[in-house]
């Protein structure tokens, strides 16, 4: 399950990449905004990223004018690992390297085509493991409050 939400900027690209999710066979769980009407960003960044973070849904996907902040905001919740691509190749190694759990993006700063390759590639790239898992192990430290040197 994909959790997915937005806010009033990315309303109509969020449609989109919801058909992109249903033709690929992936089922989603959409956690608004559901129109333009002007909200929070980080309320509904949070829902999704709660949504991740309890394992109800395995990734998630996050579109607000920028994709920052409502990036931002879900990196303020314990295990979520949230990037902002703008590009297939940062989405492409963020899973890679970070294990990426959330992507986030911009509906004000990429189109629609754009933005369903990014999410196409960040969906099918595995994580590589290995030397990457020691230094995703050294960021939950930091969210534990611990030091890392
Ligand atoms: C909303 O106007 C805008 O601030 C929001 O979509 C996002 O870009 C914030 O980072």
């Amino acid at each position: 399950m994909i959790a997915i939400a937005c806010d009033h900027a990315a309303v109509e690209l969020k449609k989109e990449v919801e058909e992109l999710l249903t033709s690929l066979g992936l089922a989603y769980k959409d956690f608004g905004t559901y129109d333009t009407a002007s909200c929070d960003y980080a309320v509904f960044a949070a829902r999704a990223a709660r949504a991740v973070a309890s394992g109800a849904c395995e990734r998630g996907i996050l579109i607000c004018g920028t994709g920052i902040g409502m990036s931002i905001a879900a990196n303020k919740i314990k295990g979520i690992r949230c990037s902002l691509c703008g590009d297939p190749l940062s989405a492409k190694l963020t899973r890679a390297h970070n294990n990426s759990n959330m992507l986030a993006m911009g509906a004000r700063i990429i189109g629609p085509e754009l933005a369903k390759e990014i999410v196409r590639v960040w969906l099918d790239t595995p994580f590589d493991g290995g030397r990457h898992q020691h230094r995703i192990d050294l960021i939950a430290a930091l969210e534990r409050g611990e030091e890392i040197e």
